[in-house]
C-alpha cells in the first residue's frame, strides 16, 4: 500500500473533541461523515466504534476518496462514497438510518494547498476551484460565459464584496480581451481595480470565496444536505455541523429551528409551519483561544449540534 506523502495529509481537524462530543458517538452505531477532507474527524468516529459499529464516509474530491481508500478502504467497518453530500439519501448504506451526521463544511487544506486545484489567490494556477473537477463548471468557464451583473450579484451576496459592480466591470472588460484563466490573473486583476484596503487581507480574498461558493453551490448543497441528514437520521441521531462562514451558518441555524419557510412581513398572519424535526443540542460552539492558537483555520469555525426529535 502507498504511504500518503505529508502535503496530502496535512489538514488539522477543528472543533474535534467538541464534535466527538456532539455526535455522542456509540460503539454499535452507524454514523456518516459527509466531508471526509483528510479523515481527521472520520478517524476519531471510527475509533470510537465497536466491530458491529459502521461510519459511512463521502467526498465530493476524487482526491479525498483516494485518501479514505488508502486510509480506511481495508476495515470492513468503513463504506466509502465519491459524490456530493446532498445526495446522501440516496445512498442504500444510509436507508438503514444513521445515528449521526457530520459535515465540516468548505474546503480542506489540500484543495488549499494545491496550486492546481485553483482555489487560492497566494499560488498561481488554473482558475478552477471545482471540489469535483470531474464534473460542473470551473470559475474560469462560469466568468467567461457571465453577464455583468449575474458576476456582481454573486460576488456582493457570497462574498459580501462592496466593490463588487466595479470587479465584475473588470472582469468583464479583462474577458473581451483574453478570458481570464489563471489565480494570478484574477488576484491581480482585483488587486488593480480595487486596491489594498483592509489590512492583513487581500483584496481578492472576497472575490474568491463568492466563486468557490458558486462553483461548487456550496450553500444549495448544505440546504439539500441537512433535509437529506434529517430524513435518514434515526429518532434521537445527531446532526453536527461546523461552519466557517455566517452565510452558511444561518442556514444551519435557520434549518435548525424550522425557519426555512419564507419569513411573512410582521403585522399579517403567520402561515402554518411545521415544527423542526430537530431540536439544538445547547448553543453555538466556538473554537478556544488554545485551538486558534495552533490552527488559524479555526478561528472562523462554528459548531452547531441537533438531535432529531422522537
Ligand atoms: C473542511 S474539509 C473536511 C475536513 C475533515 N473533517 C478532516 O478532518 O480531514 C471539507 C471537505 O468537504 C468536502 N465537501 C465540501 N462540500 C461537500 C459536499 N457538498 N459534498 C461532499 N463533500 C463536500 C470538500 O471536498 C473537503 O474535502
Amino acid at each position: 500500500m502507498r504511504r500518503s506523502t505529508n502535503a496530502e495529509r496535512s489538514h488539522v481537524p477543528v472543533l474535534l473533541a467538541e464534535t466527538l462530543e456532539g455526535l455522542r458517538v456509540e460503539r454499535d452505531g452507524t454514523y456518516l461523515d459527509g466531508t471526509y477532507g483528510r479523515g481527521g474527524h472520520a478517524r476519531a468516529v471510527l475509533a470510537k466504534l465497536g466491530p458491529h459499529g459502521r461510519l459511512l464516509v463521502m467526498d465530493r474530491d476524487p482526491d479525498a476518496i483516494a485518501d479514505a481508500e488508502r486510509e480506511l478502504g481495508a476495515d470492513s467497518r468503513v463504506a466509502i462514497r465519491h459524490a456530493a453530500f446532498a445526495g446522501l439519501a440516496d445512498w442504500e448504506e444510509t436507508a438503514g438510518g444513521l445515528d449521526g451526521v457530520l459535515f465540516d463544511l468548505g474546503v480542506s487544506s489540500p484543495q488549499l494547498d494545491e496550486p492546481a486545484r485553483g482555489f487560492s489567490f497566494q499560488a498561481d494556477g488554473p482558475l478552477d476551484m471545482r471540489m469535483d473537477p470531474t464534473r460542473g463548471t470551473s470559475a474560469a468557464d462560469w466568468l467567461a460565459g457571465a453577464g455583468e451583473a449575474e458576476i456582481a450579484d454573486v460576488l456582493w451576496r457570497l462574498g459580501e464584496e462592496r466593490m463588487s459592480r466595479r470587479i465584475a466591470r473588470a472582469i468583464v472588460a479583462a474577458g473581451g480581451t483574453a478570458p481570464l484563466t489563471t489565480t494570478r490573473q484574477l488576484a491581480d486583476l482585483v488587486a488593480k481595480t480595487i486596491g489594498h484596503r483592509e489590512r492583513n487581507k487581500h483584496p481578492a480574498t472576497r472575490t474568491f470565496q463568492a466563486l468557490r461558493i458558486h462553483v461548487n453551490d456550496e450553500l444549495g448543497q448544505l440546504e439539500q444536505g441537512l433535509e437529506a441528514a434529517t430524513l435518514r437520521l434515526k429518532s434521537g441521531g445527531r446532526l453536527a455541523v461546523i461552519s466557517f462562514h455566517s452565510l452558511e451558518d444561518r442556514v444551519v441555524k435557520q434549518f435548525i429551528r424550522g425557519e426555512e419557510a419564507p419569513r411573512v412581513r410582521r403585522g399579517l398572519p403567520q402561515p402554518d409551519v411545521a415544527p423542526s424535526p430537530l431540536v439544538a443540542v445547547g448553543k453555538a460552539i466556538f473554537a478556544s483561544d488554545a485551538e486558534t492558537a495552533a490552527n488559524p483555520r479555526a478561528r472562523s469555525a462554528v459548531l452547531r449540534v441537533a438531535e432529531k426529535r422522537a
